[in-house]
């Protein structure tokens, strides 16, 4: 059972390596024309989600086209608030979209905390069967939203540019957003463990809309609940599962990051290296190259990709985007990326 290519998980339990682990946050997508095709066979993001023998495929094509350092499990963060009763449809050229939305008591006392086992199953399969099909290869990263991020869209119903609707509720029933919130952790807490159980090697908390909130606010409505969910996964005895953090836009919020019973912090483009490690001493940090680096010619990939590096130091780090690549990336520019990161 021991991985042929371990890099990423020791630079993650902050052992010193001899090289720079990367992966790319999104890899699995549509930057690749074979993930295009099974995309076409399966007919819809969702049933490509809920079919094990596909999601498997989909999450190894990276591993194949780009030789990065893990896979991460295709899925995506929208199936925990399914789980919990709210359905999603996901829109071409649109996003994800829920039909209806939750935005009080009444709304929440029709969802459940999620039975991951019995709802999220298809998951859980699509870990079992990739870890098989993997062969050990490279290690496996599960992934949940952060429970503000999962609010934003369950209370919005839709992707927004300022989620006003979900903040409006911060401030109009904050008793509410407080109970939603907690409803959510719980359901992620369920599902970690779940994959964990069900093989993942490390995991990933996405909170894609950390940065809309004020400081104070993150505070209140989205650490609290990241850490119960850090402290739960990094005190569960038998495995030794490192957890990323990775708040997209809360560079006000690193410190307090770095203060969480997680491994690793995400970072983005916008937040300084040096900064960053200033801020987050203790912590081995991830990222932060901007995706649209990746439309630049070779040889400024390269020369990015140099300075990131030098800027971040080759210790305690793990090189991957500062958000999920774009769609239109051209795959050739991808695999420039990781080359260069790994002739370093
Ligand atoms: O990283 C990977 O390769 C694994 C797969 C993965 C997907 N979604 C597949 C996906 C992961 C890790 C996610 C996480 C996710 N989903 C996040 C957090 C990360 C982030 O980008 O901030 C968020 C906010 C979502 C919600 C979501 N899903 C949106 C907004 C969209 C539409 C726009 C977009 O960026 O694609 C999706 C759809 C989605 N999720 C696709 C994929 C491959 C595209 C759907 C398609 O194939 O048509």
């Amino acid at each position: 059972m021991t991985l042929q290519n371990d890099l990423l998980l020791r630079t993650a339990r902050g052992e010193l390596t001899e090289r720079v682990p990367v992966w790319m946050m999104r890899q699995a997508g549509r930057v690749l024309p074979q993930y295009r095709a099974v995309r076409e066979r399966a007919g819809s993001f969702i049933t490509l989600a809920k079919t094990p023998e596909l999601a498997a495929e989909v999450t190894i094509q990276p591993v194949d086209a780009f030789d990065v350092d893990a896979a991460i499990i295709f899925s995506d963060i929208l199936v925990v608030p399914e789980a919990m009763g709210l359905p999603y449809e996901m829109i071409e050229s649109r996003g994800p979209v829920f039909p209806t939305t939750v935005r009080n008591q009444a709304d929440l006392s029709r969802l459940r905390v999620a039975d991951a086992e019995s709802d999220l199953g298809y998951v859980l399969d699509a870990i079992k069967l990739t870890k098989k099909e993997l062969n050990n290869r490279v290690p496996l990263i599960g992934f949940a939203g952060a429970p503000f991020t999962i609010f934003c869209y369950m209370t919005e119903g839709k992707g927004s540019k300022t989620f006003s609707v979900a903040k409006k509720l911060l401030y109009t029933d904050p008793n509410f957003a407080h109970a939603l919130l907690q409803q959510i952790t719980d359901s992620t807490i369920a599902y970690l463990q779940a994959q964990i159980r069900a093989g993942v090697d490390l995991v990933q908390i996405f909170d894609s809309w950390a940065g809309i909130l004020s400081p104070e606010q993150y505070r209140t409505f989205s650490l609290p609940y990241i850490k119960q969910i850090c402290d739960v996964i990094s005190g569960t005895p038998d495995r030794d599962v490192p957890v990323t953090v990775f708040a997209k836009g809360a560079f006000f919020a690193r410190h307090e990051i770095g203060q969480l019973s997680c491994d690793v912090v995400g970072l983005d483009w916008n937040m300084d290296p040096k900064e960053s490690r200033a801020l987050i001493p203790d912590r081995v940090l991830q990222g932060n190259l901007d995706p649209c680096v990746l439309y630049a010619d070779f040889a400024q990939i390269r020369a990015e990709a140099k300075q990131m590096l030098s800027d971040f130091g080759h210790q305690h780090y793990i090189a991957n985007l500062g958000h999920g690549i774009y769609p239109d990336t051209d795959p050739d520019k991808a695999r420039c990326f990781v080359d260069a990161i790994k002739e370093m």
